[in-house]
C-alpha cells in the first residue's frame, strides 16, 4: 500500500472510501495501527487527558504535541499524520503558522484546529502558506469553559444552522478534512453531503466520511469518567491490539460502526 497523501483524502470521499483514524501518542502504537490498516493517525491534544492526566486539554503545549508527533512519525509507513494545534497556539494566524511549522517539521502532514469564527482567517493564512489544515466542529474540547462541560452540540435549530454554515466556511477557507465531535447523526450526514471535504466523526454517526477514536477509549481503558456513548471496545472484539484495529477499520469501511447505539439521534 502506498502512503496516504493530502490529495488522496478528497479522492477517497469521491470514491466512497471511508477513512479510519485513530489517535496515537508514541511510535509503538503508531507502528501497529499503521500496519493494521489505519488510514490516518492523529496526535490529539487529548493527550493532556489520557496521557498526562489533566481534566481538560487546556494545559497541552506545542512542545508536548511536537514531542509526541516526532515519536509517532517514526512509527508510520503509510498512514497520514495529523497533529493538533493546542490551546491558544492558534490564537492569531502568526502564532498558528509558527506552531504548525514546528509540527510539520516534527513529521505531521496536516494540523487540526478547533472552531470557525476568527479561525477561518487562520485556516486561509495557513493553507496559503502550504500548511494542510483539518477543521474541528461540534464539541470542541478547547471550548470546555464556555460550554460548561462536555455536551453534545448542534441539537437546537439555531446551533445546527450555525454548524452547517461554519462547516461550509471551513471548506471554503481551504481545509481538506473536517472532524465532527458529538453532533447529532442527521446533521453530520447532511453537512457531509453538502461539502466536498471529507468529514471524520467521533460521536457524529455513520453518515460521516470516516471515523476517529481516542486510543485509550478504543482499547477500553477506564478513564475514571463516564464512558461516552460513541465508545466501543474493539479490543474485546478483536482479541489483540492488531485484531482490534483490523476490526475497527473493517467496521468503519463497511459502515457498521458506529451504529445507532454508538451515535446521538
Ligand atoms: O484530541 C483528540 O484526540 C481529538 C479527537 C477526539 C478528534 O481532537
Ligand atoms: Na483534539
Amino acid at each position: 500500500d502506498k502512503p496516504w497523501t493530502i490529495p488522496d483524502l478528497a479522492a477517497a470521499k469521491r470514491a466512497g472510501h471511508k477513512l479510519a483514524m485513530l489517535t496515537a501518542y508514541d511510535a509503538g502504537f503508531a507502528r501497529v495501527f499503521d500496519a493494521a490498516g489505519a488510514d490516518l493517525i492523529l496526535v490529539g491534544d487529548s493527550l493532556g487527558m489520557v496521557a498526562q492526566g489533566h481534566n481538560s486539554t487546556l494545559p497541552v503545549t506545542v512542545d508536548d504535541i511536537a514531542y509526541h508527533t516526532a515519536s509517532v512519525a517514526r512509527g508510520l509507513k503509510r498512514a497520514l499524520l495529523v497533529a493538533d494545534l493546542p490551546f491558544q497556539s492558534d490564537a492569531t494566524p502568526e502564532r498558528a503558522l509558527e506552531a504548525s511549522t514546528r509540527l510539520l517539521q516534527a513529521g505531521a502532514q496536516m494540523v487540526k484546529l478547533e472552531g470557525a469564527g476568527h479561525k477561518l482567517e487562520t485556516i486561509r493564512f495557513l493553507v496559503e502558506r502550504e500548511i494542510p489544515v483539518c477543521g474541528h466542529l461540534g464539541l470542541t474540547p478547547q471550548s470546555v469553559l464556555r460550554f460548561g462541560g462536555y455536551k453534545v452540540q448542534g441539537r437546537e435549530e439555531a446551533a445546527a444552522k450555525k454548524l452547517r454554515a461554519d462547516a461550509a466556511a471551513i471548506a471554503d477557507a481551504g481545509a481538506q478534512l473536517l472532524v465532527f465531535e458529538c453532533v447529532p447523526s442527521a446533521l453530520a450526514e447532511t453537512i457531509t453531503r453538502e461539502i466536498p471535504v471529507p468529514t471524520i466523526g467521533i460521536g457524529a454517526g455513520p453518515g460521516c466520511d470516516g471515523q476517529v477514536l481516542v486510543l485509550h477509549d478504543f482499547l477500553g481503558l477506564d478513564s475514571g469518567h463516564r464512558r461516552p456513548r460513541f465508545v466501543k471496545d474493539f479490543l474485546a472484539q478483536g482479541g489483540s491490539i492488531d485484531g482490534a484495529v483490523r476490526a475497527y477499520v473493517a467496521a468503519v469501511r463497511d459502515g457498521s460502526f458506529p451504529d445507532a447505539e454508538h451515535s446521538y439521534a
